[in-house]
């Protein structure tokens, strides 16, 4: 089969990792007999600076033309000054937007072999977790109503957090969907003791989950949920939230797994197609130098073969490879331990290509 991939390396560490990620692609197709075409597109501060925006049309058209998109991550101290609009950041919301990716899957395992790595104590990890953050993408105060005025306390500034009946029922039910094959239990998370927006999601969660009576669902204020994280992981199956408390909790969650490197994303919509990008950011104090985990990224390609290119074997291959890799004590800078092997980013791809199956 062939497959059209849109690719979007963005600032930073983005083209490091993502030349990984495209090389342990090559290995897959070689292997299972599958072609991959890729065509590059810019988004974030390097659009910017080539075209004068951070989401140029021609990258819109290039990911619409295409069956997934790969992305590295974007934004960097250079663009810090830039106005709102313009930023790197507003890039990868607007192509969130642009292709309907309302459902972001950001799936927290603990590695056996990194435990190390874990910050919590021994005891509370014991047998691992394994927790999928299920987060709303495309509303909320990441797109809500926003500006500022003057008031007689000098300038104020204000970010709406707005949810409609159809974004909450939507995401809903993607997190039922998703829990009925694995662990069968959703924690909506939300802050309804406060947020009038939070009181109507919950409304709508509690609506939605008539239709799924055979998954479990509990509930959980996010400020409360920050704390059981760290507290107890494994009580997690499916966490179901805003974009905004799915953003910082699954920050949080992957600091669990050892390092943000390690967090892979799926962006999903409607049908198959998805965006595929680790979680982690652009990381411009280490960029080009061969330092970058490109795992996160990597074990996106798997997410990408598994859910949207139906490639189930194919994805297992590459999240064997990442098991073997760090297995045998390859690490990369921000992982590393004493008593395990430093590489660079280069390394570690050619690693997990070298055990692809
Ligand atoms: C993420 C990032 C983005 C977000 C930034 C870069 C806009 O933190 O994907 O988690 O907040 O969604
Ligand atoms: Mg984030």
């Amino acid at each position: 089969m062939k497959y059209k991939i849109a690719v979007l390396p963005g600032d930073g560490i983005g083209p490091d990792i993502v030349e990984e990620a495209k090389s342990v692609l090559n290995k897959i197709g070689e292997i299972y007999g599958h072609s991959f075409e890729y065509t590059e597109a810019l988004v974030g501060g390097c659009a910017y600076d080539a075209t004068g925006t951070p989401l140029p049309e021609d990258t819109v058209e290039v990911c619409k033309n295409s069956d997934a998109v790969l992305l590295g991550a974007v934004g960097g101290p250079k663009w810090d000054t830039l106005p709102g609009h313009l930023r790197p950041e507003k890039g990868l919301l607007e192509i969130r937007k642009a292709l309907g990716l309302y459902a972001n899957i950001r799936p927290a395992k603990l590695y056996d072999s990194l435990k190390e790595a874990c910050p919590l104590k021994p005891e509370l990890i014991e047998g691992g977790f394994d927790i999928y953050v299920v987060r709303e993408l495309t509303g909320g105060i990441y797109f809500g109503e926003r500006g500022r005025k003057q008031t007689e306390n000098g300038e104020a500034a204000y970010d709406t957090e707005l949810y409609s009946t159809m974004e909450v029922e939507r995401i809903t039910r993607k997190a039922f969907e998703v829990a009925r094959k694995r662990g069968n239990l959703v924690t909506n998370v939300d802050k309804m003791n406060v947020l009038e927006s939070s009181r109507l999601w919950r409304e709508v969660v509690l609506r939605v989950a008539k239709e799924y009576s055979d998954v479990n669902l509990n509930h959980m204020l996010v400020d409360n949920a920050a704390m059981q994280l760290i507290r107890n992981p494994k009580q997690f199956d499916v966490v179901v939230t805003s974009n905004m408390f799915g953003d910082i909790l699954s920050d949080e969650a992957s600091m669990l797994t050892g390092s943000i490197g390690m967090l892979p994303s799926a962006s999903l919509g409607k049908g198959k197609f998805g965006m595929y990008e680790p979680i982690h950011g652009s990381a411009p104090d280490i960029a080009g130098q061969d330092k970058a985990n490109p795992l996160a990224t990597i074990l996106s390609i798997a997410m990408m073969l598994r859910l949207t290119f139906d490639l189930e074997d194919e994805a297992n291959s590459i999240e064997e490879a990442v098991e073997k890799v760090l297995e045998e004590g390859y690490r990369t800078g921000d992982i590393y331990s004493e008593d395990t092997k430093l590489v660079g980013t280069k390394e570690m791809g050619r690693l997990v290509v070298e055990n692809l199956k």
